[in-house]
């Protein structure tokens, strides 16, 4: 069952990769979409049109202020927003041989759940559904990566992965709805007709529903997976981790 009730949703990120691919459709279903973005010039060219149902704002996710500006509902007063995409992630960079800026993640969501709090304490009602876009090999109940895969997620990726994991236990420890879905490696390219499993973990009762290893999936396709699960879903990942993969 699947809900297409129109939502205001909040994109964070979404210049590029499943952030893109997420805002792209949903806005195509007619919500109602507010996107914040350092470089809007940026969104909108990759974007390739500017509908009437998006509203750039100008700003940075790690900014108490810009927050607090895009999270109230456009059309409802002193409402929150329905739904918060959260697809941040900062560039590589292979002189440092890790990320430029590495508690990126865990700063924004932070501070995203600052705004929340600060906004509810302004008499602001609402419960925001808030995606947090994260990576495999977080997983503290198992192994969520192919043994081939595990030694490269376990070493070199160690430094961007505490920065997700600060991320998660932001939203784990949170009193808005949330669901955290940890991507396999990130491919880029079109939309494709592959099949995408997603395993289900529930951190908080320490459970594994279902596992499903992969090593790949595209970036076009997590977006399509987070718009027709969770932007148009009907509450079953709420509070839980997917992990996406072919
Ligand atoms: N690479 C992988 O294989 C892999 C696997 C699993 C998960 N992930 C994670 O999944 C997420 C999505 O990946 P992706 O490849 O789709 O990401 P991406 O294309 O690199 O997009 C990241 C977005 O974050 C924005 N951003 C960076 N710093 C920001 C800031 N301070 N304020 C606001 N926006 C900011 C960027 O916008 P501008 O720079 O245009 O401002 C961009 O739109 C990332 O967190 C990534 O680390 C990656």
């Amino acid at each position: 069952m699947t809900s297409s009730s129109p939502k205001a949703i909040l994109f964070i990120g979404a210049s590029t990769g499943v952030g893109l691919s997420t805002l792209r459709r949903s806005l195509a279903a007619g919500h109602t979409c507010i996107a914040l973005a350092r470089k809007p010039e940026r969104l909108t060219e990759n974007l390739g049109s500017a509908p009437s149902n998006l509203r750039i704002v100008q700003g940075d996710g790690k900014s108490l202020a810009d927050l607090k500006r895009c999270l109230t509902h456009p059309s409802q007063p002193k409402t929150l927003v329905d739904f918060v995409c959260s697809t941040v992630g900062s560039t590589w960079n292979m002189k440092k041989m890790t990320i430029d800026d590495p508690t990126l993640c865990g700063d924004a969501m932070k501070t995203l759940m600052r705004a929340v709090a600060e906004l509810r304490g302004e008499g602001y009602s609402g419960n925001p559904h808030v995606v947090g876009v994260s990576s495999t090999g977080l997983s503290t109940l198992g192994r969520d990566v192919p043994l081939l895969q595990a030694a490269f997620y376990y070493t070199l990726l160690k430094g961007p992965h505490e920065d997700k994991r600060v991320m998660e236990n932001e939203l784990f420890n949170s009193t808005v709805r949330w669901t955290v879905v940890r991507c396999s490696l990130l491919t880029d390219g079109g939309e494709s007709t592959k099949r995408i499993r997603a395993g289900m973990e529930d951190p908080n009762a320490g459970k594994v529903e279902s596992r499903e290893l992969g090593y790949t999936i595209s970036r076009e396709d997590s977006g399509k997976w987070i718009f027709e699960n969770l932007v148009q879903g009907d509450g079953t990942w709420v509070n839980k981790v997917a992990t996406i993969t072919y």
